[in-house]
């Protein structure tokens, strides 16, 4: 009988195989053309989720795309684990950028390039990986409970899996929950991942002219909507990044020195990250903030597009008669998603340039969270990853935003470990998405140990 590790060793192949049957499906959840690739991809993995043999398998219907569930509750007396991961990805584009096709699943120098190979499919394949390897090691069991939760619908936000939590909280009754959809802070470097920036995202209508006007007959006379969400977006934050919505920062709380102090420690190479992963002529954000505390723990706001008027090639000479503008901002704790809308879209009305009327919305929200670390399921998970990876694992928070983890906190009232295997350089959400296939095996077999060691 092979232990847990050697069967996910000996099956890696195959492993792999399976993940790339799963990014060819390109379930893009913000795309409407593809709403059938997202139910096939939930199909998918509730079947693979029943050949391994986990047990309730089903998928829950709901307003947008569908959940998966499945569960296996045999080992009495043990923990129960939520595992959580999201099927659904970004979209590809830009398409022209990509070296292979983003739903062609392609190894290049021991990296599996595809859209979603590392957020989330190819993270959350880690989990499906480990039970089998567990199941395949002890005798058709588990060493601890295990519900398995699936969402389609993260990058959008998230609403489905929040009300069917806020609803059926008993349905996901755990321990704690396991999500494995964040990074690592340097390659070889065991990453628990405690903190999560909320978020807001908006978009701004501002409408002009009853239609659309020749720029020639009409300029000098009719309000540009264009030019008025310039001059709104231009008051938004101040040079030195700022944000200049009243209120904003009041209820901000700032990490602890410890936290502070611990980050001090992180091997960062501010002049590396700006040249390798941003790749600009020069930082910028608030002053008097390190980069580590701007992207963790400070409240930003940034604009994503600006759809409307004339885009194509070459020159129409137009006065659009409305334009939106994409606007989200992170929130940190202890900042929540309604006031800061609020203060937000008041703000925004009271910038309102003559002639110009305006729709502020909130597309969606989520909130900010920071997990302890003094429960036993961290403890463990420290343990795991030290054994696994032979270094000492960091604690960091992450700038980024998976809203599911503060419902999991706030409606199933349990903490989440959150261990991921990206590496920086993933090119998450953009083009050449990557998981570093070093990090996937090993990633499993993290799984695997730290399961087996809340088994103890
Ligand atoms: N996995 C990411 C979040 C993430 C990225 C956490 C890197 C830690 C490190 C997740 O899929 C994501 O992209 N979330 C969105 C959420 C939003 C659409 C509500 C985000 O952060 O933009
Ligand atoms: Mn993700
Ligand atoms: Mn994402």
């Amino acid at each position: 009988m092979l232990t847990s590790a050697a069967y996910a060793r000996t099956h890696a192949a195959r492993f792999l195989e399976e993940l790339k049957a799963l990014l060819r499906i390109p379930s893009v959840s913000t795309l409407p053309e593809h709403k059938g690739d997202v139910r096939k991809a939930a199909e998918w993995l509730a079947a693979e989720l029943k050949r391994i043999g986990m047990e309730n398998v089903r998928l829950v219907e709901t307003a947008g795309h569908p959940l998966v569930y499945a569960d296996w509750l045999h080992a009495e007396g043990r923990p129960t684990a939520l595992c959580y991961g999201h099927y659904d990805v970004q979209p590809p584009d830009p398409l022209e950028e990509w070296i292979s096709p983003p739903f062609v699943p392609t190894e290049r120098n021991g990296n599996l390039y595809a859209r979603g190979a590392v957020d989330d499919k190819g993270q959350m394949y880690m989990h499906l990986k480990a039970l089998e390897s567990l199941f395949a090691a002890h005798q058709g069991r588990l060493p601890v409970n295990v519900r398995v939760i699936l969402e389609g619908e993260e990058e959008v936000g998230g609403e489905s899996i929040a009300k069917f939590i806020r609803e059926h909280p008993e349905q996901l009754k755990a321990d704690f929950a396991l999500v494995s959809d964040t990074e690592m802070f340097a390659p070889e470097l065991p990453t628990l991942c405690v903190g999560l920036r909320g978020m807001i995202y908006t978009e701004i209508e501002a409408r002009g002219a009853k239609t659309d006007l020749h720029s020639g007959m009409y300029g000098g006379a009719a309000p540009n909507p264009f030019v008025a969400l310039a001059q709104i977006i231009a008051q938004l934050k101040d040079k030195d990044g700022r944000i200049l919505i009243p209120g904003f920062y009041d209820r901000v709380k700032a990490p602890d020195a410890e936290e502070l102090k611990a980050w001090k420690r992180l091997p960062f190479d501010e002049e590396h990250y700006r040249k390798t992963e941003i790749g600009s002529l020069q930082l910028t954000g608030e002053s008097g903030y390190s980069v580590l505390e701007r992207t963790w723990a400070r409240p930003t706001l940034d604009v994503h597009g600006m759809p409307g008027g004339f885009t194509g090639a070459g020159a129409k000479t137009v006065i659009p008669a409305k334009a939106t503008a994409k606007i989200s901002m992170r929130l940190v704790p202890e900042m929540t998603p309604q006031e800061a809308f609020s203060q937000y879209k008041r703000y925004v009305e009271s910038l309102t340039p003559a002639g110009i009327e305006l729709d502020v919305r909130l597309i969606h929200a989520g909130d900010p969270i920071v997990v302890g670390t003094e429960n036993p399921y961290i403890q463990a998970a420290t343990r795991a990853l030290k054994q696994v990876w032979g270094t000492e694992a960091v604690f960091v928070r992450s700038g980024g935003s998976i809203p599911v983890v503060g419902d999991f906190e706030r409606h199933l009232k349990v903490p989440t470990v959150m261990m991921g295997f990206g590496l920086p350089d993933d090119n998450l959400h953009a083009p050449n998405e990557k998981f570093h296939l070093a990090n996937f095996y090993r990633g499993i077999e993290s799984i695997i140990t730290f399961f087996e060691e809340l088994a103890k």
